[in-house]
């Protein structure tokens, strides 16, 4: 991975362009075909097993695309030890597929060896802080490289919360010296839910540490909005992904559907609006190697 810990001038890994989450309905497709996919996203959980099919898909597609790691397990926000069990296997399978940069979500899954298997928020305070990076730095000495954390999207806050999010996650990157993974459609969510101004959240945070967003569908319900992934990327997503773009710079880009997975011919029509809006943006860029 081109992102060792040693290198401390934070040279951001490549850009890699716009990519696909993988997912098993499209497998024999991308194998067959030549679609415009520039890299694939995978979810790490799905790929701890010794053999299948799985991995022998992931082992040809591989041979063709850059991949990334995406994980739902490391709940690095949770008070119980670390999961050395899940991290060692997140670590063979990185030996095995040799990602990009492996990320997870800045959130907790749940304590005393209970898998909630959601994305729970974390109180936003200089404990909380603390605490985390001190996991995240824990997690990328075992690993021998930085992680990318994500900002998940939310329904509920803390009474105890000292920052907003984006002054959190800020300081988190840069206490635990790790990358970020900016949920365009996450801090979309949460502005609505929590009634903030998106704009506060893309100029607040860091932008030499942001190295891959996430664009995704989600569920409206007039007071409040579920992150689904189940759906079209809205056109409010689209605008501020423009604004993101604006921000931060050519950003590694991803389609993150995990629901009502359509036809990857229908994802190829969302990822060229990706495509499209990054043009007009920032002109014409090209993925590293390209
Ligand atoms: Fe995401």
């Amino acid at each position: 991975m081109g992102n060792n810990m040693n290198d401390k001038n934070l040279q951001k890994p490549d850009f890699l362009g716009y990519g696909l989450g993988l997912r098993t309905d499209h497998y024999q497709e991308i194998l067959e075909g030549d679609p415009h996919i520039d890299w694939f996203e995978i979810i790490s959980e799905n790929y701890m097993v010794d053999g299948g099919r799985p991995l022998h898909m992931l082992d040809q597609i591989k041979e063709r695309y850059p991949l990334v790691m995406h994980g739902v397990s490391m709940s690095i926000g949770s008070t119980a030890p670390l999961d050395m069990d899940y991290l060692a296997k997140l670590k063979k399978l990185a030996e095995r597929v040799q990602p990009k940069w492996i990320s997870d979500h800045i959130c907790w899954t749940g304590v005393h060896g209970v898998n909630l298997h959601d994305l729970l928020p974390v109180p936003l305070t200089e404990e909380a802080l603390d605490h985390i990076a001190g996991r995240v730095k824990q997690v990328q000495d075992f690993l021998g490289t930085r992680i990318a954390l994500e900002n998940a999207s939310t329904y509920v806050s803390f009474e105890s919360s000292e920052m907003t999010e984006w002054e959190f996650i800020s300081e988190l990157s840069n206490r635990a010296d790790c990358w970020l993974l900016f949920d365009v459609n996450n801090v979309y969510v949460s502005a609505f839910n929590h009634g903030f101004d998106a704009m506060d959240f893309i100029r607040g945070v860091p932008k030499e540490r942001v190295v891959q967003f996430h664009l995704a569908g989600h569920e409206h319900n007039d007071t409040y909005i579920i992150d689904t992934h189940d759906n079209d990327v809205c056109d409010d997503v689209w605008a501020l992904y423009a604004e993101a773009l604006k921000q931060f710079g050519p950003v590694t880009t991803m389609i993150e559907r995990d629901d009502n997975i359509p036809p990857l011919k229908d994802l190829l029509v969302e990822l060229e609006m990706a495509r499209e809006i990054g043009a007009k943006t920032l002109g014409k860029f090209e993925p590293a190697g390209a």
